[in-house]
């Protein structure tokens, strides 16, 4: 016999002790490719037929096509113990151990100021106000001019401002600008909203002031609106957002949207009115801002102030939160340490 005879049963002594030795699927796939693919080993014997003489051509050619067809048996029920040999493999490396004690999932919840936010909307959506949403971008207009700060008057420094490079559009120093976004949208309807909101001052990061932070404004405009709506509207909300039989005190300020301004102080929630640490010895908390509706303002809102009146009120979320869960630095709120986040 020729020599290929030999090479051929040497080569199939050879594939059955690698293929015995594959662990995995992949690995009888390889093998697949170097004894019986198109490049494969046994392949390249019998292109080496066609030089054997006639006699031995058939000869060869029968042994090497059993040998052929005997390697892919082979493979095939090599195949099958490896694919079970892998799947047992799979699930002792994937076992659950139905016996340990299960791991609590973290569950997330409203941020603080969410969480304030809501509280205070339901409060006031009980008195009859209704969100109204309105932009954080603003223009100088509505921001400044439309209520009646007349330009470079002072008063436009108690609210340092954020500008972009568009001339005239500016992040909103307060939520006030809103007022007359739902004044121009619902005039000569009587109105009662609330717009809250983030608002956006150029100032130095304290305990007490953030460069960003959250407003609640209250707007009622309609006939006969009183100072006394206003305080009746306050009264309430404090008795409900701190508790039954808060008092609450106005003291005299300036706005130049509101004539008369005041701004509002509840009494101390921790002392009573006594004095203590959180009040600095004075018994009142300083809440919000607010007064009655300038008649410039009504009048750029598009209403009479001839016939109609109103109040408005501005108050910050963030403070109010840290009233009433005993926070003493408003820059946890956005410092995203999740410690103070999942305990306030
Ligand atoms: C105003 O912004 C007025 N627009 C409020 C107002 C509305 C008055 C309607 C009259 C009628 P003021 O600048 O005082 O006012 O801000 C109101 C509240 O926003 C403050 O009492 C405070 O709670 C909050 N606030 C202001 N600046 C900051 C800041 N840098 N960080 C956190 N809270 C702030």
């Amino acid at each position: 016999m020729s020599n290929l005879n030999g090479q051929l049963e040497a080569l199939h002594q050879e594939a059955l002790a690698t293929l015995a030795a594959t662990q995995s699927l992949a690995e009888t796939e390889a093998w697949y490719h170097e004894y019986l693919g198109r490049k494969g080993k046994l392949t390249a014997i019998l292109r080496g037929l066609g030089q054997l003489s006639k006699e031995e051509r058939p000869l060869v050619g029968k042994r090497a096509n059993e040998i052929k067809e005997a390697l892919e048996q082979a493979l095939k029920q090599r195949q099958e113990v490896v694919a079970v040999e892998e799947m047992e493999r799979t699930l002792a490396a994937e076992a659950v151990d139905v016996t340990m004690p299960g791991r609590r999932p973290l569950l997330g919840k409203l941020h603080p100021t969410n969480q304030a936010m809501r509280e205070m909307v339901e409060i006031l959506k009980q008195m009859g106000f209704q969100v109204f949403d309105s932009p954080e971008v603003e223009t100088d207009d509505y921001n400044f001019g439309l209520l009646n700060f007349p330009p470079d008057h002072p008063a436009r420094e108690m609210q340092d401002t954020f500008f972009t490079t568009t001339p005239n559009v500016i992040l909103r120093t307060h939520t006030s600008p809103g007022q007359l976004h739902a004044m121009r949208k619902y005039a000569p309807e009587p109105i009662r909203v609330i717009l809250p909101g983030k608002c956006y001052r150029n100032e130095d990061v304290t305990a007490r002031s953030e460069m960003m932070f959250y407003q609640i404004e209250g707007l009622a405009v309609g006939r006969h609106i009183t100072f006394s709506d206003l305080k009746g509207t306050l009264l309430n909300f404090a008795n409900q957002m701190y508790g039954e039989g808060r008092r609450i005190r106005f003291r005299r300020s300036y706005f130049p949207f509101t004539e008369p301004s005041v701004e509002v102080d509840v009494d101390c929630i921790l002392c009573g009115g006594a004095g203590c640490r959180l009040c600095k010895y004075t018994g009142w908390l300083e809440i919000l801002g607010a007064g009655m509706v300038h008649p410039v303002v009504l009048k750029n809102g598009g209403y009479d102030p001839a016939i109609f009146s109103g109040f408005a009120f501005g108050m910050g979320i963030e403070r109010q939160a840290m009233l009433k869960r005993g926070v003493d630095d408003i820059r946890l709120f956005y410092s995203n340490d999740v410690r103070f986040l999942a305990r306030v």
